[in-house]
């Protein structure tokens, strides 16, 4: 049986749309094996009672990208699932389920396909490469998919950093949030997201994180996303006046990233009295970069 370890995504990062993201530590476990006896899938974890166990499941419709690929039929299919991404929270769960599969399928086919023809499958799969690459790769990355290639680096930041996920007890998909934005923008707010996105990745390389209340600023999706998700703008305002080094939406949300330094011990305090006075119901967990990205053992 092959376990493969997938870990959670943030993507954007503020002026980073579909062209940056970073690994968080926070897992789906996938356990598979090639059985005689059709497809079976059990679920573990989050989102247990929503995730089909046919052939609709995402891990196993990713498994079949591969085995399609290379022409293979596997006999039958055990896939156990163990969940704790939170699910369309904006946090990568769809691609670790994707990344997950294709790697697992790749071992059971005796590793035919190289990394990249995988990390190609899986932002054509996902539709964007900002959370598939960080996926397989860990740590924070940039990355675009241009004409079936997927181009990027591997960005390496200092370890002190600490990512405050606000995670909502709504949810919202991410087919749902790109349909709210606009087909054009101005020059002025391409200009805006250009010159943000280049601070951006300077200043986390430099450690001037006292860039980062700016070069995390977007004017290509979050301001029609927030309309979205209630309370945005407060969580956002009142993490930056507790200390935060700057926020953005997670992906296409409606999760909420306030970036901070290794002393955020107040930070919890504050925001948790802080989330009490609000009507919608947030749930704050301190993630911190993954750096090893998709792992695979045999068990
Ligand atoms: N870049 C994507 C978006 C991430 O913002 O729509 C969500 O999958």
């Amino acid at each position: 049986m092959y376990r493969v370890i997938v870990p959670a995504t943030s993507a954007n990062l503020g002026p980073g749309f579909d062209c940056m993201g970073v690994a968080l530590n926070l897992y789906n476990m996938i356990d598979v094996e090639e059985s005689g006896d059709g497809l079976q899938i059990e679920i573990n974890g989050l989102g247990k009672e929503k995730i089909p166990i046919n052939e609709n499941n995402l891990i196993y419709k990713s498994m079949k990208l591969v085995f399609d690929r290379v022409g293979y039929a596997p006999k039958g299919l055990r896939i156990i699932q163990t969940n704790e991404i939170p699910l369309t929270r904006g946090l990568g769960s769809s691609a670790a389920c994707i990344v997950g599969g294709i790697f697992a399928a790749n071992q059971i086919i005796g590793q035919k396909l190289t990394l990249e023809e995988l990390e190609i499958m899986a932002a054509i799969a996902d539709g964007h490469p900002d959370n598939t690459t960080p996926v397989i790769r860990g740590g924070l990355v940039t990355t675009v998919l241009e004409d079936d290639e997927v181009y990027h680096v591997d960005i390496e930041i200092p370890d002190n950093l600490k990512f405050a996920a606000f995670i909502p007890d709504f949810t919202l998909s991410t087919a749902k949030a790109r349909r709210i934005l606009p087909g054009r923008i101005s020059h002025k707010d391409a200009v805006f997201n250009a010159g943000r996105a280049a601070l951006l990745v300077a200043s986390l390389v430099s450690g001037k994180f006292e860039n980062l209340a700016h070069a995390l600023e977007d004017r290509l999706h979050q301001p029609y996303r927030k309309k979205l998700i209630p309370d945005m703008d407060r969580i956002f305002e009142a993490s930056m006046k507790n200390g935060a080094k700057g926020c953005y939406l997670s992906g296409a949300g409606p999760t909420l990233i306030s970036i901070l330094d290794n002393h955020y011990e107040k930070f919890l305090d504050q925001m948790n009295l802080y989330l009490e006075t609000l009507s919608t119901g947030w749930e704050i967990k301190i993630l911190e970069l993954n750096k090893k990205g998709v792992e695979i053992f045999v068990i």
